[in-house]
């Protein structure tokens, strides 16, 4: 019995914040701060804020531009994270109106309505409540029976709730399953941290899988194995929760937002997930050179090209390993499924495919896919 994903759709928010706009701000920032504390930065007490450049952070990632769900207030040297107002308790939040506007049009590619669907699971990196989930207020609002649920999995939640995905078709407990990843990762990011304000952007995944005999869609893809790995670290954290109104100090410090050890995350993760895909690959009686295309994780372009060549033994070409994260920035789990998203329909039957994320965790995740 085959599993297939039949519809996968990108909802890119209206908002584009480049490279160049965000030193500005930080530099203003840290001139701003270094000014106010000239007398402690004297005496040696605080060390001053170093200033940012467009020239670093694209060679250190290739990040270009990332879009925000709201730019208002990222910019504001007096404010320096988003201006997102609270909804009321009747309203659609936040991610579950960028879940819908990404799960829409995933559905019409999979040629399905609401009633053909019947497990909903929204995994992403944060969710902006503890309950009710997410994925039952999409799913009630797009009309479909059955169950939902949220998952967090950071930098893995969507290749991890499509494993979910898989094994529920499988096991016959879901007919046709969304998954959406509304990545809204603006609230968590230190914009006055140089190291990583320019890492992250918004955006939201939706894909549809069912089993291969329900599907009608033009592009599909026949998922060959689902393969998740964990190994605990400490080197990509945010501590923000709900214990940060009972634990005392400043609920708003800095290690309550995403933080790295970006070097020691880049030495491990690489190798990691570099031999992750390839026992996935070969366990299911494949070889690297087979795949045509990877849709990997978009976090940083020196970490894929690592990744590819520790794989491939030479460089990808763009059509081989497709890149986003120059204009979407790092989406967390989104990355890899925009890349999916936006990279397959030139696929011709019966070509391979892998989807891969890795990050925080570490989680790594990975789907092996073959072309209808
Ligand atoms: C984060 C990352 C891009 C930083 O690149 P890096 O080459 O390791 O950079 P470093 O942090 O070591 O900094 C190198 C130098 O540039 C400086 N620098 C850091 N941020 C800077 C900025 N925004 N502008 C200018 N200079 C900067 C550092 O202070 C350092 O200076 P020094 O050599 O005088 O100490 C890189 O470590 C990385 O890609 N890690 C992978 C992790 C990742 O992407 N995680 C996302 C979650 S999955």
């Amino acid at each position: 019995m085959g599993i297939v994903i039949s519809g996968a759709s990108v909802w890119t928010p209206a908002h584009r914040v480049t490279n160049e706009e965000l030193v500005e701000s930080y530099n203003a920032w840290a001139d701003k701060y270094n000014a106010e504390h000239d007398g402690e930065i004297a005496s040696g007490k605080l060390q001053p804020k170093p200033p940012s450049s467009v020239e670093f952070i694209e060679k250190a990632s290739g990040i270009k531009s990332r879009y925000a769900y709201v730019k208002d207030g990222i910019l504001d040297v007096d404010r320096m994270r988003p201006r997102i107002p609270r909804r009321r308790d009747e309203d659609l939040s936040h991610q579950a109106e960028m879940s819908l506007a990404a799960a829409r049009p995933a559905l019409a590619a999979a040629r399905k309505d609401a009633s053909e669907i019947d497990m909903v699971i929204v995994s992403c990196a944060y969710t902006e409540r503890a309950y009710p989930a997410l994925a039952i207020e999409v799913q009630n609002a797009l009309g479909i029976r059955g169950f939902g649920f949220d998952m967090l999995v950071a930098c893995s939640a969507a290749t991890f709730a499509m494993q979910r995905a898989y094994d529920a078709l499988a096991a016959g407990s879901a007919n046709g399953v969304l998954v959406i990843n509304p990545e809204l990762t603006s609230p968590q990011i230190n914009y006055c941290d140089r190291d990583s304000h320019f890492i992250f952007g918004d955006v939201a995944t939706a894909v549809v899988m069912e089993r291969e005999e329900t599907a009608t869609a033009p592009h599909r893809y026949r998922v060959l194995g689902t393969k998740a790995q964990t190994q605990y670290s400490n080197n990509i954290r945010s501590n923000f929760g709900y214990l940060a109104r009972v634990e005392g100090g400043d609920p708003f410090d800095e290690l309550r937002l995403f933080h790295q050890n970006g070097r020691s995350v880049f030495k491990e993760v690489c190798p990691l997930a570099a031999a992750h895909l390839e026992s996935h690959v070969q366990s299911l009686g494949l070889d690297v050179p087979s795949i045509k295309r990877w849709w990997l994780h978009q976090a940083n372009i020196n970490m894929n090209n690592l990744i590819v060549r520790k794989l491939l033994g030479r460089d990808a070409t763009r059509s081989e390993a497709p890149t986003v994260l120059d204009t979407y920035a790092n989406t967390a789990s989104a990355g890899s499924l925009i890349a999916f998203a936006q990279c397959h329909e030139d696929l011709a039957s019966g070509d391979y495919g892998v989807i891969c994320s890795f990050g925080a965790g570490y989680s790594i995740g990975s789907l092996v896919l073959q072309k209808i």
